[in-house]
């Protein structure tokens, strides 16, 4: 019997992956229904999920395989106990490529303090020549798919980097380090401090004001992870007492960030709007489709999100 697979996410999300998840189950042999709307949810077999679509409530959907997250951070679906089937959360190269160019892009600004480069266009010939890259320490906190492929990336460039996570990992050319006092660590060293943590009950608020503290002077922080890792209001503490030096924030508590926060006013403060990476419906949609694939031939689906660590 073919599956039945219901397209959960905007209009805007289905037009841009109609094309690819059609082309990538043809090309896997599947013959499948697939659509925003699929009639009776106990008839639907698989769900293509983007956390914030209408689908709230899977108590209907009777015979359904799996949830196939369109997101890296599954925060928002995670908790969800109607939700008793495996769920997996996206990992696509084309998303991995886009945080890598977006966190080696804001590490060389603040590296090479270009940002004092774009200030002095006044005729002054003030020569700062930047350190190399091999005098600089970065800290990427999380060295899941997407810390792992930054702190390559900048191990690439050069740069003295570490990565911090929940359990012991191994990356080429990257000092690894785990637990509290690997935090220690990882954070007195960080000269720019890079943020790629989901966020579960045990990342919330990780960096808070002791954690700042730990850090050097004058320290960057780059947040392309999730809002709620920062204390914000610890953070603009930190940047005006002038102990760092600069945040560029691309998550927050509350998206859109409202325009009256201080973080748009404030001259240590890059906000990006949620763009440091976005899943590419081209790569993501064969993730997907091998994902069903597998499902269909018995197989164990990959990037299942563990229910109880939250990511
Ligand atoms: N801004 C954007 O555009 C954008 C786009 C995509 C994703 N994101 C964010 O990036 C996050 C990371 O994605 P990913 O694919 O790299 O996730 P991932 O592969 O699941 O990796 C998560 C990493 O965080 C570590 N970790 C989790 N809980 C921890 C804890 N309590 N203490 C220490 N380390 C902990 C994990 O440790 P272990 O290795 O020991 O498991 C792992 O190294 C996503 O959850 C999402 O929030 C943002």
């Amino acid at each position: 019997m073919s599956p039945r697979i219901l397209f959960s996410a905007s209009e805007a999300k289905w037009h841009e992956y109609e094309g690819h998840l059609r082309h990538s189950l043809s090309a896997a042999g599947i013959t499948a229904e697939l659509s925003p709307d699929l009639g009776p949810p106990e008839e639907v077999d698989y769900v293509v999920y983007a956390p914030d679509s209408d689908v709230q409530d899977f108590t209907p959907f009777t015979r359904l395989k799996a949830v196939l997250s369109l997101w890296a951070g599954v925060e928002d679906v995670v908790g969800n106990t109607t939700l008793r089937v495996p769920l997996t959360r996206m990992v696509d190269s084309g998303l991995t490529e886009g945080m890598v160019e977006y966190a080696t892009g804001h590490v060389l600004r603040h590296h090479l303090n270009i940002d004092h480069a774009l200030a002095h266009q006044s005729g002054n010939w003030v020569r700062h020549v930047p350190p190399l890259a091999r005098h600089r320490h970065v800290t990427v906190l999380g060295l899941g798919v997407l810390g792992a492929a930054c702190a390559r990336a900048l191990a690439g460039l050069g740069f003295i980097v570490a990565g911090w996570s929940r359990t012991p990992r191994d990356v080429e050319g990257v000092t690894c380090l785990s637990g509290p006092e690997g935090l220690e660590q990882a954070l007195a060293r960080a000269e720019i401090l890079v943020l790629l943590l989901p966020l579960t009950p045990g990342t919330d608020s990780l960096l808070n004001a002791a954690h700042l503290d730990q850090l050097p002077p004058g320290a960057v922080v780059i947040n392309p992870g999730r809002g709620p890792l920062i204390d914000d209001e610890a953070l603009l503490a930190a940047l005006d007492r002038g102990d760092l030096g600069h945040a560029t924030l691309d998550v927050f508590r509350t998206e859109p960030l409202p325009p009256e926060h201080p973080f748009w006013a404030h001259p240590k403060v890059t906000v990006t709007p949620h763009i440091a990476s976005e899943t590419r419906a081209e790569t993501a949609s064969e993730v997907i489709v091998e994902n069903i694939r597998r499902c269909e031939a018995g197989l164990p689906l990959l990037h299942l999100v563990d229910r109880d660590l939250g990511y």
